[in-house]
């Protein structure tokens, strides 16, 4: 049987189509986040944050934090956003945004202290594995933005995912597993409130 193709075959006008519209998105994105970030600053990061249930609480427990969440569905953020607004929250923000496309966005001044990355979807099957937004170019982006000792926190009630992250943070040149740190802040975020067990991994950033 043939592989699934989610996008049109090379050079075809809808594959043009397609890739004058991700471009239109990169450049929508970039405008938005120089808005946003004027100038230089530190933000706490949730990637896949859904509704923004966890990232809501983090805001609330840490007001000294610029907690910034990103989903790739619309409504999602939205409902996020009106937390915010609705908890009078000025610390917290919601953008729609592909992980990898945001980080190629933010101005070069903004740093992330701090990422999470709660239940992402686990893509169980082998031929979607490459969907999984926990692998090398994550990393490397998110290396790129985080100083040694700052962490990512990693959070899956998935085993072959949970197995695949620690493989994934053991490849990596800029991320060391570290079982020993503790979690570092807990409220359930929403696939967490429907599940019944889950691991943990934080992986710290090493010094190069
Ligand atoms: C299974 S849900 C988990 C939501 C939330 N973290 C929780 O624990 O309740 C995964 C979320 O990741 C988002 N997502 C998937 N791929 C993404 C990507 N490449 N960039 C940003 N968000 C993504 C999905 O839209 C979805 O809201």
């Amino acid at each position: 049987m043939e592989e699934e193709s989610e996008n049109p075959s090379p050079m075809s006008p809808e594959r043009l189509a397609y890739e004058a519209g991700r471009q239109a998105t990169r450049d929508a994105l970039k405008k938005k986040c120089a808005e946003v970030f004027p100038k230089a600053c530190a933000i706490t990061l949730e990637i896949g944050c859904g509704h923004g249930h966890f990232l809501a609480a983090y805001a609330t427990a840490h007001p000294q934090e610029q907690c910034v969440g990103i989903d790739l569905v619309t409504q999602r953020v939205a409902k996020g956003n009106k937390k915010g607004v609705k908890q009078n929250l000025g610390n917290l923000l919601f953008l729609k945004a592909e992980a990898l496309e945001f980080l190629d966005a933010l101005p070069a001044h903004v740093t992330i202290v701090r990422t999470f990355i709660l239940f992402p979807d686990p893509w169980p099957k082998k031929r979607h594995w490459k969907h999984r937004f926990v692998q090398q170019p994550l990393l490397e982006k998110l290396a790129a933005r985080m100083a040694p000792g700052s962490e990512i926190c990693l959070r899956t009630d998935h085993e072959g995912y949970f197995a695949w992250m620690v493989d994934q943070v053991a490849q990596s040149p800029h991320w060391k597993a570290d079982p020993a740190a503790p979690w570092p802040f807990e409220a359930p975020s929403f696939f967490q409130s429907l599940m019944e067990s889950w691991q943990s991994l934080v992986a710290v950033r090493v010094r190069e």
